[in-house]
């Protein structure tokens, strides 16, 4: 489980989170919806300790991230699959080598061995046989579902999604929902998934949290989503351009 607790950020004068508590309990699909720069991609950078907090902590089974030292927090990177805003693909590289590089880069695992679960990942994400092909010759889709297989060669507990779907036309985004949600039950995993869509929310969250002006003002499943009488939360969730949120962008 991870423990967000009290979790404070600023860039120089500009407050980004200002004291987000979440819990994120085994096996659940947490979805996280705010608007564009409201902190989702900071607030999962934290997670992953790519960035620290200024105030507050965040518990991994029990560990503070922030305190680890080299051994265990190889352990707790270990623990975590990431997919980047974009997919983030080396275009230098070929399919098979953009899934191994985590298995490269942290294990000592052999050719045969890295290549077997190259196969094994391209397999679960749909794309058996890819290997030899180059980013340039993805589509969307199947970049996203390549960068999906690099998030989970090292076979972690908790994966991380960023986006997923933004910029896939529907089905290939539902497509994308589906592998989210079959890849959590047959891996046992527990998933984060940060995205605006609200076709995406519906499919795959078993709770959703909606970050705004630094603090989660929502916390629940979707039916509640649908009946909260937040006025903030209901705009958000009807996409509409009246209410309290102004359309540019606040300053916080
Ligand atoms: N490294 C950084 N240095 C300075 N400011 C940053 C940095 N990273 C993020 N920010 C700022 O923090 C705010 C939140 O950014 P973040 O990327 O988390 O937004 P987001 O909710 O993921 O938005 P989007 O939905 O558009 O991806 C933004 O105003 C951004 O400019
Ligand atoms: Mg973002």
């Amino acid at each position: 489980m991870i423990k967000i607790h009290n979790l404070h950020k600023s860039f120089d004068e500009k407050v980004v989170l200002r004291g987000v508590d979440l819990d994120v309990f085994d096996g659940e699909r947490l979805v996280i919806i705010g608007r564009s720069g409201c902190g989702k991609s900071v607030l999962l950078k934290h997670i992953l300790n790519l960035m620290q907090p200024d105030k507050g902590y965040i518990l991994v089974d029990n560990i503070a991230i922030r305190k680890v030292g080299q051994k265990d927090l190889f352990f707790l990177r270990k623990q975590f699959g990431f997919l980047f805003q974009g997919a983030a693909l080396f275009d230098s590289m070929s399919v098979a080598e953009n899934v191994a590089l985590p298995l490269v880069e942290h294990t000592d695992l052999s050719p045969a061995e890295i290549e077997r679960k190259v196969a094994e990942k391209l397999e679960l994400v749909g794309l058996p046989g890819t290997q030899d092909l180059r980013p340039a010759e993805l589509s969307g889709g199947m970049k996203k579902r390549i960068g999906l297989a690099r998030a989970i060669v090292m076979d972690p507990k908790y994966v991380l999604y960023d986006e997923p779907t933004t910029g896939l036309d529907p089905i290939m985004a539902a497509s994308i929902d589906k592998l989210i949600i079959d890849l959590s039950n047959q891996l046992k995993l527990t998933s984060i998934v940060v995205t605006h869509d609200m076709q995406s929310v519906e499919k795959v969250a078993t709770r959703v949290v909606m970050l705004h002006v630094g603090k989660i003002i929502f916390n629940g499943d979707v039916q509640a989503l649908h009946q909260s009488d937040n006025a903030v939360v209901n705009q958000f969730v009807s996409g509409s351009i009246e209410g309290p949120i102004q359309p540019k962008p606040v300053k916080y």
